[in-house]
């Protein structure tokens, strides 16, 4: 955690969820009123197909709902992608910017994650965007140079620490079950706060970094104390409301 800021825990739902799925948002949404209110703020990512009814129900209960990508221009000839303006009209708040797989997935370049991300804040939208290290570039030691590349490449030159946050989330740990050691996620999320500062000074120092990668209710209070992880980005425990508030409620747990 980082002083005077308020963790986000955000859920990717990625491919995932009909719209019988909706119950189990209604569910999270019902769990984040009470004592979780006021002392995170939450996102859900459902698929696009979802945005639309997931905003309208999500609002009533101050969750946010936000997309898993954006295409970098506002409109045009780009069959089956939707923009960063779409979202927002759809009722959306956020959106995820250079997963790791969309970074392997479409081949996403550092390059095209910049332009969507200066898209997303153009647009209003809380923006995520994530980096992280491929398991042969932590075994290397050369994980903070990676972080470091990605982060010159992918972050814009003008963000707002209200709307930008950066996802730290090591490709190996992501659906595997892996987790890196407390020591080695402080060691990260440390650099990449220094990173911040060096480059937006005051707010970079605002800026929410979250930890992502086999996120659950297990591990999510020790996840969450360390020095500078400021929330999670949570893939396949975002799916059940239960595996989900069991996390947001380590922060019921952490002084
Ligand atoms: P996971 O996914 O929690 O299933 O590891 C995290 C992510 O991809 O954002």
């Amino acid at each position: 955690m980082t002083p005077n800021i308020k963790p986000l825990v955000a859920g990717n739902w990625k491919m995932n969820g009909l719209r019988s799925s909706l119950d189990e948002l209604n569910s999270i949404c019902a769990g984040y009123n009470g004592e979780l209110d006021g002392l995170i703020d939450l996102l859900i990512c459902p698929p696009s197909t979802l945005l639309q009814e997931s905003a309208s129900l999500a609002s009533k209960h101050n969750v946010m709902i936000g997309a898993q990508d954006c295409h970098a221009q506002s409109s045009g000839a780009h069959t089956g992608d939707i923009s960063a303006e779409m979202i927002a009209d759809s009722g959306a708040k956020a959106v995820i910017v250079g997963h790791s797989e969309r970074r392997s997935d479409c081949g996403e370049t550092n390059e095209i994650v910049l332009a969507k991300a200066q898209a997303g804040l153009r647009n209003g939208l809380m923006t995520i965007v994530c980096i992280g290290e491929k398991e042969e570039e932590r075994k290397s030691g050369s994980t903070l140079k990676v972080l470091e590349d990605q982060l010159k490449g992918s972050l814009p030159d003008i963000i707002d620490a209200d709307l930008f946050v950066v996802a730290y989330e090591p490709v190996w740990a992501i659906g595997t079950g892996l987790v890196p050691s407390a020591q080695d996620v402080e060691e990260a999320h440390t650099f990449i706060r220094e990173q911040l500062v060096a480059r937006y000074g005051e707010q970079g120092s605002l800026v929410r970094i979250l930890y992502g990668g086999s996120v659950k209710p297990t591990n999510a209070q020790e996840l969450m104390a360390i020095a500078n992880v400021d929330g999670a980005l949570v893939g396949g425990a975002s799916l059940k409301a239960e595996d989900f508030l069991g996390i947001c409620s380590a922060y019921t747990k952490i002084g």
